[in-house]
């Protein structure tokens, strides 16, 4: 299958690229075609609402990072969002992306894809990751898309305590599996 990676945090060498990397891992060794893309370290503009993209009848009038990105994200079978939680939510450079979906919602909607959420957070509530959770499945439930499976990594501090928790290994069980 070929999957689209979204990533979301600034920090490369973070908790929650480090959780991508290994789904990605995983996933390679299943022979799945990976696209990543770094929400953070890519030139992506504003939605401006201008709404001359016809919410999927014209491309974006914007030229960016997003001309490459659309087209993978269109062919595409599956769509992994990777995120800090970041004030209950997920971080803004990932939100940025998701809003520029407006360009190609028709087509994402007729594609019917699979998706999956991976989310980090410091919190070790469990119910701080609900706000998250909620707005990701409302994105999906719109977008048609399928939910493939959702991993919060909770109670996170760094990279190297994450490592000494099951996330990882969780992450990388879910790409191998798809
Ligand atoms: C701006 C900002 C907002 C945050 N908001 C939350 C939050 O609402 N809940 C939480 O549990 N952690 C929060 N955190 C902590 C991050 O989610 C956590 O440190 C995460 O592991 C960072 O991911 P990264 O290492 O991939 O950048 C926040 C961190 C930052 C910088």
């Amino acid at each position: 299958m070929k999957i689209t990676v979204l990533t979301g945090s600034s920090r490369k060498n973070g908790t929650s690229n480090y959780m991508a990397d290994e789904f990605i891992r995983g996933a390679k060794e299943s022979g799945h075609e990976i696209y990543r893309f770094d929400s953070a370290h890519a030139d992506i503009k504003n939605c401006l609402g201008c709404n001359a993209c016809g919410m999927g009848t014209k491309p974006c009038i914007h030229k960016d990072d997003f001309v490459e990105l659309r087209e993978h994200l269109l062919n595409s079978d599956v769509i992994v969002f990777v995120t800090p939680m970041y004030y209950f939510g997920m971080s803004s450079t990932l939100k940025k992306v998701i809003d520029r979906f407006y360009s190609i919602d028709s087509q994402l909607k007729n594609k019917q894809n699979k998706s999956v959420l991976i989310s980090v957070q410091h919190a070790p509530a469990s119910e701080v990751k609900e706000p998250l959770n909620n707005h990701y499945q409302a994105i999906l439930s719109w977008l048609n898309m399928e939910n493939a499976g959702i991993i919060n990594a909770i109670g996170i501090e760094n990279v190297e305590q994450l490592k000494t928790t099951s996330y990882p290994q969780m992450a990388y069980e879910l790409g191998k599996n798809l």
